[in-house]
């Protein structure tokens, strides 16, 4: 992986602002304009650590990854838009998203003014190496994987994205959002393919998606480039501190997740028994998609009935998808029922 040809040149150029805080944490604070008054006694009067310390080590410890390999964000929509800002130069590069899958991936490349090569995933959502190899030019930088993939539930399979990111000069994003749904056959990336960056959430199985955390594991030098672009404060001292948390309540966050898993079987077999749905399709994350030709109808009744799912039916290859995210038991009762009662 050659860097230099890869990250933009103002991107290489650029000295990032030194904020306060990168500097001095500890010691009598008169150096960042902020009230000394700890006037709500929470200590949110000071700015958040720029650097995550804490946090980055907790993370390293978590994922056995050295904490110069970890970046975090306000969420993975940040990690995304910066990584576009970091390798795309606009108007010129492009970027290759196999699709259906995540929206914000092609939404970051119109806000950054960046072409979309999209393709197809094969019958099986898996991505098509051969086609992939085919749509990249001198220009792509960036192609987009997510494993399990939303809103197809599937995880892509580890040999292909390997040897997609083996025959690739440019950086392979791997969306993992939903790996802790999935029985987890992550490779180590971090030593076996330079070029791939790992990023994952704490706003799915970790149950925090109104604190906007989310991280990503990379090559050392990609890392540094993401500490040199992002806004100096973008990840707040509350975020921080329940990210920690989160981590160290492992027990509480797995029963949780233990629960999300029988409630997806009890969804999946309910929906592949209803007469009237025409396909469910497996999923490894905490959402299922299936089809069924009266899709708009069932998605207004469920609306009308207070229980709203997502129509995916525009999407590529999805014509007549839905996708229900899983709920606690009782919500996926309500949800069930009135699925049934639909097609009576
Ligand atoms: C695949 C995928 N990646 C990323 C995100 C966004 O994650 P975050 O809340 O960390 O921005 C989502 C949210 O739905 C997602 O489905």
């Amino acid at each position: 992986m050659n860097l230099d040809k890869l990250v933009r040149e103002n991107v290489r150029q650029m000295k990032a602002y030194s904020s306060a805080r990168n500097m001095h944490l500890d010691g009598i604070l008169l150096d960042a304009n902020e009230n000394p008054f700890d006037i709500e006694g929470s200590g949110f009067n000071r700015y958040p650590d720029p650097n995550h310390r804490d946090l980055r080590e907790r993370l390293s410890q978590y994922h056995n990854a050295p904490v110069e390999n970890i970046f975090v964000g306000s969420g993975s929509d940040e990690i995304i838009d910066l990584i576009y800002r970091i390798f795309c130069i606009p108007g010129k590069d492009n970027v290759v998203i196999p699709e259906p899958t995540y929206g914000m991936y092609k939404v970051a490349a119109e806000l950054n003014d960046v072409s979309v090569k999209s393709c197809a995933l094969d019958d099986d959502f898996q991505p098509d190496t051969e086609v992939i190899n085919q749509l990249i030019n001198p220009d792509t930088k960036l192609i987009f994987l997510c494993s399990p993939n939303n809103p197809t539930g599937n995880l892509l399979n580890s040999e292909r994205i390997k040897y997609i990111a083996d025959n690739f000069d440019g950086i392979v994003l791997l969306d993992e959002a939903y790996a802790e749904f999935a029985i987890n056959d992550s490779i180590d990336y971090l030593n076996t393919c330079p070029n791939v960056i790992v990023m994952r959430t704490f706003s799915k199985a970790r149950g925090l998606a109104g604190l906007r955390i989310g991280y990503c594991i990379a090559d050392k030098q990609i890392i540094d480039f993401l500490y040199r672009v992002k806004p100096p404060y973008s990840l707040n001292c509350y975020s921080q501190k329940m990210a920690i948390k989160a981590l160290n309540n492992a027990e509480k966050v797995n029963i949780k997740i233990e629960t999300l898993l029988s409630e997806r079987l009890r969804v999946y077999k309910f929906l592949s028994q209803q007469e009237g749905i025409d396909r469910v399709f497996q999923s490894d994350a905490n959402f299922v998609l299936f089809r069924t030709d009266k899709s708009l109808e069932l998605f207004n009744y469920l609306k009308k009935n207070g229980v709203i799912i997502r129509n995916r039916s525009t999407q590529l290859n999805l014509e007549n998808c839905l996708r229900i995210t899983i709920g606690t038991p009782e919500e996926n009762d309500i949800a069930m029922n009135l699925i049934r009662k639909f097609y009576e």
